[in-house]
């Protein structure tokens, strides 16, 4: 990499940041089509995020990503925001237009676009389970309810969907605000057992897991899904199963769902979507998106 007079610089706000894959995948990205970009991991604790943002300004950085424990914060220090970061209340990219800095939300736009690719899903008219009430349940919520035909500007409505959680009352909270912002669609909420989901999934096109059970070392469990095991069998063989978690690449969902025949989305495919809409954000061209899904896989094996 040859950094000259005019190179540019976009980073990542976050703490920690060191696990980040989005160093590999956009330094990848501007590599393979040569452009002079780039993109380095910032360390910035929430002390230090209002100085931070302003270095957007005073360094001249196109923009940044924000992650983990920023995304909510930020917003009171940029100066808009799209419409799907003010849906979700989080912002993941930064995009600086002459010293204005815009707030926007790639994660459910992004999952929306990689599960269209892996898989083809088209949520218009279908029955969606959404699995967890947390940040990442909210941008898929978002964007599924948010899905704008560009052409006629109509919704692409699904037929219905379903919020599922441990804690009930978060799944009802966030049923509540999202039904208040998306009126023409109302979302449900239910308990995440299998006596409230089991006759549910029997009729369900997509199901989507984005809570962390199965992350590597994460509160699910060394890996494993205990409160998820029912799920899979309960599916039908037409439906699709996404999973948001990453580490391992294969989680036991997406194992037992693959090992049942059905179309599966796997969480690498999410984190390359929302990275592949702020590098277009960034720089105006079309992502390479393989070459982003290569790079995170290898910084993934690395780790
Ligand atoms: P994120 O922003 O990544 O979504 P989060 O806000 O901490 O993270 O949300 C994590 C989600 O995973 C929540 O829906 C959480 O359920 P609760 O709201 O009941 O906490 C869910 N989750 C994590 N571990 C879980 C477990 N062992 N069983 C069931 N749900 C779990």
């Amino acid at each position: 990499m040859k950094i000259k007079g005019k190179t540019k610089l976009i980073g990542i706000f976050g703490d920690p940041v060191a696990q980040t894959l989005s160093p590999a995948m956009q330094n990848a990205a501007f590599e393979s089509l040569g452009m002079d970009f780039v993109y380095v991991p910032f360390h910035v604790r929430p002390a230090e995020l209002k100085a931070a943002v302003e270095a957007i300004r005073a360094l001249g950085m196109p923009g940044v990503n924000i992650t983990i424990p920023h995304k909510e914060k930020v917003i009171e220090l940029l100066d808009g925001l799209d419409e799907d970061a003010r849906a979700v209340g989080a912002v993941n990219t930064v995009v600086n237009r002459e010293g204005k800095l815009t707030g926007y939300n790639t994660d459910g736009e992004g999952f929306l676009r990689s599960l269209a690719e892996d898989t083809g899903f088209n949520p218009q008219g279908k029955k969606i389970i959404i699995l967890g009430a947390g940040g990442a349940a909210r941008g898929i919520l978002a964007s599924v309810l948010n899905k704008k035909n560009k052409k006629n500007k109509k919704n692409k409505k699904p037929a219905r969907v379903i919020v599922a959680n441990r804690t009930f009352e978060r799944a009802e909270g966030l049923v509540k605000e999202f039904n208040e912002k998306f009126k023409d669609l109302q979302v449900e909420a239910v308990e995440l057992d299998e006596e409230a989901l089991g006759p549910l999934l029997k009729e369900a096109d997509l199901l989507v897991n984005a809570t962390s059970i199965g992350m590597e070392g994460g509160q699910g469990g060394q890996g494993g899904h205990g409160p998820l095991s029912f799920i899979i069998e309960k599916l039908p063989g037409s439906a699709v199963v996404s999973d948001i978690v990453y580490k391992p690449i294969v989680t036991e969902l997406i194992r037992e769902a693959e090992q049942k025949g059905l179309t599966t989305h796997r969480g690498l495919g999410m984190l390359v979507g929302q990275g592949a809409l702020s590098f277009e954000l960034w720089t105006g061209q079309k992502a390479p998106v393989h070459v982003m899904r290569q790079a995170a896989f290898e910084a993934l094996e690395l780790q």
